[in-house]
Formats: structure tokens, sequence, C-alpha cells
């Protein structure tokens, strides 16, 4: 039976692990060829460490594995020229591209906003927001140019349809980025190119699964753990959880891809266990 994405080929940003890497696998698995990036090195701001050229390599072998292609370059999403010559690059070899997923972001800072530093605000904008315009930017024209229109998923958050404290330049990008999908979505329309959003709530990746976040989660313990992070995770959402897996989202992701979803455009679709509910 052909893949939900046969003959497809999908621009995947922030692809080396957490939900890239489950992205690009899930879409594998439905017959697409990748074109995958990520930054492979660190951001001053950021407290955790994000990745390296061994994660992308080992979304590569997983990938390859599915016998799909893959194409990846180490680009960080600030940097347009780098990103269109990578996309370029993995188009001229895969000679087409229908599906952009701009999934790269970073978490960093953790304070209230009257407190936070330009530095956290600044890279905050930049990735989160900014590197989401220029994927977009960067991959559109391929879409275009194949003339059979396309699926482009914007990564924000639940974070992009409520506010959380602590981490308000999160807030403010996440919201941008619904605005950035609905203006793409009204843009590109009439070639037939859908623009929609997944919110993920709390994901079981580096960026939520760390020790910071445990501390922001469980201020009353030493040296909180996953488990006491989930007690408090469990009263954000309807659904009897504290988070959600990455092929979570990897599926939700898929479906807004796939033609299954192709009378949907402008949406931002939660992922979130009921947590807009609360
Ligand atoms: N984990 C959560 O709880 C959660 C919840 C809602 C939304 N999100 C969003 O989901 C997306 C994916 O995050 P994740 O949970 O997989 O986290 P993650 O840290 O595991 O993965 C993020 C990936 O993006 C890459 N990256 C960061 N900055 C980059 C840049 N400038 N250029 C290229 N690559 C860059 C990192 O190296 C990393 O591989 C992010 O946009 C994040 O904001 C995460």
């Amino acid at each position: 039976m052909a893949g939900r994405l046969e003959g497809k080929v999908a621009f995947i940003t922030g692809a080396a692990r957490g939900q890239g890497r489950a992205h690009a696998v899930r879409m594998a698995q439905e017959g697409a060829d990748i074109i995958a990036i990520d930054i492979c090195k660190q951001i001053d701001s950021v407290q955790i460490p994000l990745s390296n050229p061994e994660d992308l390599a080992e979304t590569a072998d997983l990938v390859k594995n599915l016998d799909r292609r893959i194409f990846t370059a180490e680009v960080d999403t600030r940097d347009f020229d780098a990103l269109k010559a990578a996309v370029d690059a993995g188009v001229e070899e895969f000679g087409r591209l229908d599906v952009i997923v701009a999934n790269a972001g970073i978490g960093n800072g953790g304070q209230t906003l009257d407190k936070t530093g330009e530095p956290d605000w600044n890279d905050m904008i930049a990735v989160n927001l900014s590197g989401v315009w220029k994927t977009v930017k960067a991959g559109v024209p391929h879409i275009l140019a194949g003339g059979n229109g396309g699926s482009i998923i914007l990564t924000s958050s639940v974070g992009g349809l409520k506010a959380y404290p602590h981490t308000g330049h999160y807030v403010a990008a996440k919201h941008g980025v619904i605005g950035l999908m609905r203006t793409f979505a009204v843009e590109l329309g009439a070639q037939n190119v859908r623009v929609n959003s997944v919110c993920p709530t709390n994901v079981n990746t580096p960026l939520f699964m760390n020790e910071g976040t445990m501390k922001l989660f469980r201020p009353d313990l030493e040296n909180p753990g996953p488990d006491d992070m989930k007690v408090v995770g469990q009263m954000m959402h309807t659904l009897p959880i504290g988070w959600v897996e990455p092929e979570d989202v990897a599926n939700a992701v898929l479906f807004l891809a796939s033609d299954e979803a192709r009378y949907i455009t402008g949406v931002a679709l939660p992922v979130d266990g009921g947590s807009c509910l609360k």
C-alpha cells in the first residue's frame, strides 16, 4: 500500500533530535524523502546542550533504515543564506519540495518578563520567531516552482495560544508563529499551499525534560525528578498525563502534511491533552 507521503519531499528544521527527528522518521515511514537541518552546536543563552553532529547522523540512519533518502546539513535557522543553500542543495538532489516543517526552537531564561535579559530575549525571537519565517522563506519558492501545492507546518506551542509565567519571551515568539502561520496561509492559499501550526503541550524531549524545568515545576524540592514534575504536569491537562511523546506531535504533523488534510489551512492544532481547556 502506498504511504501517505509517497513520492514527496519534506524539509524539516531542528531534525537532529526530539520532535524534529520524530517528524523525519514518521514522514519517512509514509514514503517521504527528507531534507534535515539542525544547528548541531550551542547557543550561549541556552542552558541545556543543543544537538551535536552525531544526533543528526543518527536521524539520517533512522531514515535510511526505512529505505528513504535523506539530505542533512548543519545550519542555524538564524542564517537565511545558509538555510537557502541547504534547501537548494537538498531539492537539487531530490528534485522537488512538498512539505516544510519549521520545528527548530530553543528554551532559555526562566525569568519573569520584567527580569528577562536582552541576550535571552534576542536569541529567543531570532530562533523561535525569525528562524521560522526564514525557514519558510527559504523553502517556499521550491514548493511554488513545483506547481503541485504543498503543506507547511509551523511548530508553535500551547504557549502560542495562552500565557505561562517565567517564559514570556517564548510565549511572545510562539504567539508570533501563529501570526506567521495565518499570514502565510492567506498569502499562499491561491497556489494551493496550506499552512498550519501544531501547538504541543509539554513534550518528552530535552527542551522540556531537563533539570531547569524540573526545578521550575517543583521549586519546593531540592532535587526534583521526572516523577515529581509529572504531578504538576498532570494538573495542566484534562487527560491524566504530564506530557506527550514526540511521536504524538509527529502524527499530527503527518496528518497536516498529508492529503487527508487537503482542505485544512490556517489552523493552530493543539496536541495538548486538553491543556487549553484549563
Ligand atoms: N518540548 C516541549 O515541551 C515543547 C512544547 C511545545 C513546543 N515545543 C517546540 O517544539 C519544537 C521542537 O523542540 P523539541 O521539544 O524537539 O526540543 P529539542 O531541544 O529536543 O529539539 C530542538 C532542536 O532544534 C535545534 N535547534 C535549536 N536552535 C536551532 C537553530 N537556530 N537552528 C537550527 N536548529 C536549531 C536543536 O539543536 C535541537 O536539535 C521547538 O520549536 C519547541 O519550541 C516544545
